[in-house]
């Protein structure tokens, strides 16, 4: 049983997604920490993330592998535990151009159909119901406001001690998006099956049990 949730930065996906799968007993796998963990080994190697040809020349030699422990996700490059360096902005602004290179994108299908088919899995990302699981049987789309996701993603990053204006966090966070929606492969658009939830006005648990219902209406 796979259930799939995507939408853009911002919106809820991470904290609904995790709860849900908390709530129902199932893995939570966070696809954007794939992506994540890519531009990662990019910056590592001091390739620009642009450069898709030296991209393309390092995934033969790249391995990624997520290990779910209590609850807890670790992700492992090459052996190396990085979980704690991916979610810095430099790393964000790196899997986001890194996330538009076509064999990018095709490495990493693999890996996460493995992880799905290791049993009851809520997917987070941006293609799920799409391209990853397109046959999962319960989708949501999640969408609020660009400022509302601003506002979100900026109180995140101060509390994670970043020092970041609002202003230049709404750009960052626009950016991405109109990378994600715009690319040739794999854009972000809900998949004609999805449920849309509007998350602008919503609390989390408010959310989470819409989902919840949605769940039980179809088991
Ligand atoms: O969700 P998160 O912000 O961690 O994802 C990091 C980046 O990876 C996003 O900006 C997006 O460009 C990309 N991504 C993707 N497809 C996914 C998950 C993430 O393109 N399924």
């Amino acid at each position: 049983m796979i259930i799939a949730i995507d939408g853009p930065a911002g919106v809820g996906k991470s904290t609904v997604a995790r709860q849900l799968a908390s709530r129902l007993g199932y893995l939570y796998l966070d696809t954007g920490a794939l992506y994540r963990a890519v531009a990662w080994r990019t910056l590592r190697s001091g390739i620009d993330p642009t450069d898709s040809k030296q991209i393309s020349a390092l995934l033969p030699a790249l391995s990624i592998q997520m290990l779910f422990q209590n609850g807890a996700m670790l992700v492992l490059v090459n052996d190396v535990d990085v979980t704690n360096e991916l979610r810095t902005p430099d790393v964000t602004a790196a899997a986001s151009i890194v996330s538009a290179i076509p064999a990018v994108r095709e490495w990493l299908l693999p890996v996460q159909r493995q992880i799905g088919q290791r049993g009851s899995v809520v997917a987070e990302g941006r293609d799920i119901g799409t391209k990853i699981f397109p046959s999962a049987p319960i989708k949501f789309f999640l969408e609020a406001d660009a400022t509302v996701r601003a506002e979100r993603r900026h109180r995140e990053l101060v509390a994670a001690g970043h020092h970041a204006s609002m202003e230049k966090t709404y750009q960052d966070l626009s950016g991405r998006d109109e990378r994600d929606r715009t690319r040739a492969v794999a854009p972000l658009v809900p998949a004609a099956d999805a449920r849309l939830i509007d998350t602008s006005s919503l609390r989390i648990e408010d959310v989470v049990e819409q989902m919840l219902a949605a769940v039980a209406a179809v088991s």
